[in-house]
């Protein structure tokens, strides 16, 4: 089950890795807190169902929570894929779903969680910079990283510049990350991942 707000370009490389066959997995549902995503028509393309629950239609957070909760848990999903899903998720949700919800973040965790990384990462003239594939917790952009990719800094960067040579990275990680967890190869042991029973960050 994917969670998005928008683009879906990551939702996409999904679909592509399970539809060529090279990720064992079945897509049950596509969700957006927006009614407009774009990645709600790549999921209507690829024949996956789509549901949308507008945050704006609830007073709370917790009330939308409990309204997104009911609709992932009718599918029964053994993993919950945040997407670009850019509403900040109430620790009853995250707990409900512990060690099933997986997140991609722009940037190198623990450096520039929160919005705004690459620029925040070419302001700070770090010489590297990419995304972080992570298990989430209800400390923000602060789960235990499952893989990262890392791709240069360069002179002539501007955030958007910077941004595609990430994304690109994204689209090949975030399969991986939920093709290792469809395999059953993850593991959390003290708030490390492990991969095949490995630290999975030193193998990168
Ligand atoms: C990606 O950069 C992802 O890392 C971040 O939001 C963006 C979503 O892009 N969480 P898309 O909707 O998958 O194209």
């Amino acid at each position: 089950m994917v969670l998005i707000s928008g683009r879906g370009s990551n939702l996409q490389s999904i679909i592509d890795t399970i539809s060529d066959g090279s990720l064992p997995a079945e897509m049950r549902a596509v969700l957006s807190n927006e009614p407009d995503a774009y990645g709600l028509e790549r999921a209507r393309r690829a024949g996956v169902e789509t549901r949308v629950v507008n945050h704006r239609d609830y007073k709370s957070r917790r009330q939308f929570d409990t309204a997104l909760m009911n609709i992932i848990d009718e599918f029964d999903p053994g993993l919950v894929v945040l997407a670009g899903f850019m509403r900040i998720l109430t620790p009853a949700f995250v707990n409900h779903y512990s060690g099933r919800l997986m997140n991609i973040h722009p940037s190198l965790l623990p450096d520039f969680p929160g919005l705004d990384t690459h620029q925040r990462a070419l302001d700070a003239g770090v010489k590297e910079h990419g995304a972080s594939v992570h298990f989430v917790t209800p400390d923000l952009d602060g789960g235990p990283v499952i893989v990262q990719a890392r791709v240069p800094v360069k002179e002539s960067d501007d955030a958007d510049t910077l941004a595609a040579r990430v994304l690109e990275r994204e689209h090949v990680i975030y399969p991986q990350a939920i093709r290792w967890f469809a395999e059953g190869r993850l593991t959390i042991e003290n708030g490390k991942v492990l991969l095949d029973g490995m630290p999975s960050l030193d193998r990168h």
